[in-house]
């Protein structure tokens, strides 16, 4: 396995204010690598660092395995794709994609037979001539991507290159962003604030709050084994509980909510007895039904009021609070229509296995559910 990007204890200030703290990371050759985290957390600075537009004022990055110290950012084997894209409205597509050869000095038939290959490859063939005020907005992001990926950077560095798009825009270039990455082999270390684009993109996601990484892992292991607050918070849809600890047995916590509810849920990390907790129940982990009877069995089950429907096709949800202590809970509706006709006001019967609920000491830092 070979490493593309390592850094090693990078750090960065700004007039006394760290943005990034002491990281240290390494990303693999050919590999989809995020680093996903709220607006402000250091995520661009932690980039401009790898491209060489800001230096450390700790630690060292090194890139295919060379020390990038000192080295300018047109001598790094590494491109940037920004939000804004950058592209040149006075130059054709190809001139566009051409560009970077062009000035590395290319003969001008090689520049174009590698332009002409590139843009089938990002599935703009033969628009080598159009002007770029003449291209859609995705078809604009491909341009600037293939601009980058011609010049067979070791890596691409992308920071929320998706930001500018719309929804279905965005939903649709996440599927070829991926794909082009799949067929190119290059590594991506790719920035945003959108969990899902994290998710759905990649082969490993740091999750960075404050200027340093909560976790880095694997889209499922964030999103089944969260290690901190702030990414059970962040990382998918997620109840969050504020209680206190009663009792642990076989890795299971006994709490008590703020309003007096007693559940259940996998402890993570050391808990005493007493101390005050967060815990983290996932929508599409609660179980629904019309009476406890029609409920898995086994786990303890709780009554509701159905406060407000949420009906968005396969995301759709229900907001319930529980019936004795007014404790509001997200629950996914499943797909199958069983609760089409649900109403608002309506009692039912919800309970969750404690297994797939999460539960931490508290630290009063981690994100809201988004
Ligand atoms: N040139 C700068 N001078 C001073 N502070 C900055 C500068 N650039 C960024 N910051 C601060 O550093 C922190 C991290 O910023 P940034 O890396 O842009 O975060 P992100 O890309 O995650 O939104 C923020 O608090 C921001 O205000
Ligand atoms: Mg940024």
């Amino acid at each position: 396995m070979s490493i593309d990007l390592q850094a090693e204890h990078v750090g960065k200030q700004y007039g006394g204010q760290l943005a990034v703290k002491d990281l240290s990371f390494t990303v693999e050759r050919g590999s989809f690598f995020s680093i996903l985290g709220p607006s402000g957390c250091g995520k661009t600075t932690l980039l401009r660092m790898i491209a060489g537009f800001l230096t450390p004022d700790t630690g060292q990055i090194q890139i295919g395995e060379k020390a990038m110290n000192g080295v300018p950012p047109n001598r790094r084997p590494v491109n940037m794709v920004f939000q804004h894209l950058a592209l040149f409205p006075m130059m054709s597509v190809g001139e566009n994609v051409g560009y970077g050869l062009a000035r590395r000095g290319l003969p001008r038939a090689e520049i174009a037979k590698r332009v002409g290959a590139m843009l089938e490859r990002v599935s703009l063939p033969g628009m080598q001539d159009k002007r770029v005020d003449q291209l859609s907005g995705g078809q604009r992001q491909r341009v600037a991507i293939a601009r980058s990926l011609v010049l067979e950077p070791t890596l691409l560095l992308l920071d929320e290159p998706l930001g500018a798009l719309d929804l279905k825009l965005r939903e649709h270039m996440k599927i070829e962003l991926k794909q082009l990455q799949a067929d190119f082999g290059t590594t991506f270390v790719y920035i945003t604030h959108d969990q899902s684009e994290a998710l759905v993109l990649s082969d490993h996601v740091a999750v960075m709050n404050a200027g340093s990484f909560e976790q880095l892992g694997t889209p499922q292991q964030l999103y089944y084994e969260p290690q901190t607050p702030f990414v059970a918070g962040f990382v998918g849809a997620n109840n969050r509980l504020k209680g206190r600890a009663i009792s642990e047995q076989e890795g299971l916590l006994a709490f008590t909510t703020e309003q007096g509810l007693t559940m259940h849920a996998r402890t993570m990390g050391r808990i005493d007895h007493g101390q005050a907790i967060e815990a983290f129940v996932r929508p599409e982990a609660v179980s629904l039904a019309r009476h406890a009877a029609e409920l898995p069995a086994g786990y303890p089950s709780h009554a509701g009021q159905v406060q407000s429907l949420l009906f968005d096709g396969a995301n759709s949800a229900a907001l319930l609070r529980e019936s004795s202590t007014r404790t509001e809970f997200r629950i996914a509706l499943p797909q199958t229509g069983r609760f089409a006709d649900l109403r608002i006001g309506e009692t039912v019967a919800f309970s969750f296995d404690p297994q797939h609920a999460v539960c931490f000491a508290a630290t009063g830092t981690s994100a809201n559910a988004s």
